[in-house]
């Protein structure tokens, strides 16, 4: 499922909820738009973790499909040429761009809902 944030102004104020936390379950990843980018919203092992849907390694999206969730739900791949990241940190840990990371989004789960605290800066 895609999940689609249309903001009325272009400077609206953080934090934004993105989604009821119930709508994400353990081991679920979740695709969302802000800025004009793609993100990915998860949960491991109860925490709320999001990333730029962008592989460092040739800045293509890790997913097109809405997860990026390894079969066994314990790590995060590129679709690409299958780089693997860590869902705690998003450190690569095999594949093209071992040593880099994706890039973190500041989100914070409170009063039922998974709130966007800011977006980073482009590079
Ligand atoms: S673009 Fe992700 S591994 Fe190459």
């Amino acid at each position: 499922m895609l999940l689609t944030l249309k903001f009325a102004m272009s400077t609206s104020k953080y934090p934004v909820a993105i989604m009821a936390a119930s709508a994400l379950d353990d081991g679920q990843c979740q695709e969302f738009h802000h800025q004009q980018q793609s993100g990915l919203l998860i949960r491991y092992h109860g925490q709320v973790h999001a990333y730029l849907n962008r592989c460092p390694h040739q800045a293509k999206p890790l997913t097109d499909t809405g997860s990026a969730f390894t079969s066994d739900g314990q790590l995060l791949q590129c679709q690409q040429h299958q780089a693997i990241f860590t869902p705690l940190n998003g450190h690569c840990i095999t594949g093209p761009c071992v040593g880099e990371q994706l890039t973190s989004i500041a989100v914070l789960e409170q009063d039922e809902q998974i709130l966007l605290l800011g977006w980073p800066r482009q590079l």
